[in-house]
């Protein structure tokens, strides 16, 4: 995760990664949290991958906000636990899409396994706010709402840019 997305500078020390790993270590020891390393979410990245960059970021950016950046850290890391893979539910016909239902499946799960209090649950089951109708309730709901956009967005443009640089590698290789 220190690496994440190619950049450049190292975490593992600073104030902040330790903090962080204060807030989310009995999650990240726990078997259902490493369950999600089993399901593939966008494209390679796993859904536990996916959860820590969510759950980092979302604490970053709460954390500078002023926000509750423990909450921020925690439904950070369970807000995709819904445990199955999804393009095997998309196929099934006359379920709601998954986009609309997976909150409530992580949230229901989170709650089986952690207590889970009301700013977090409103995080887990709001994070595909507009689709999710309901409105969120805080401040730190609408920026889980924004940062697992932005983090899908880098996930995919990062599985995409590998692609197009190996296709080019094997053009290269095809013309000389
Ligand atoms: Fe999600
Ligand atoms: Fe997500």
């Amino acid at each position: 995760m220190s690496k994440a997305f190619g950049s450049r500078y190292s975490i593992e020390n600073s104030e902040e990664a330790k903090e962080y790993f204060e807030f989310v270590k009995d999650l990240l020891d726990s078997d259902v949290v490493n369950e999600m390393k089993n399901f593939r979410h966008h494209y390679s990245t796993t859904c536990y991958q996916h959860c820590i960059n969510v759950s980092y970021y979302n604490y970053l950016v709460c954390r500078k906000l002023g926000l509750n950046s423990r909450s921020a850290a925690r439904a950070g890391l369970l807000h995709d636990l819904f445990l199955y893979d999804w393009r095997d539910r998309e196929k099934k016909k006359g379920e709601m899409p998954h986009g609309m239902t997976h909150p409530k499946v992580a949230l229901n799960n989170a709650k089986q396994h952690f207590e889970i209090g009301k700013r977090e649950e409103d995080m887990i089951v709001k994070h595909m706010w507009p689709l999710t109708l309901k409105f969120p309730k805080y401040a730190e709901s609408y920026v889980i709402v924004c940062i697992d956009k932005y983090t899908a967005m880098l996930e995919i443009g990062s599985y995409l840019g590998q692609k197009m640089k190996e296709k080019a590698k094997a053009m290269r290789t095809k013309q000389h």
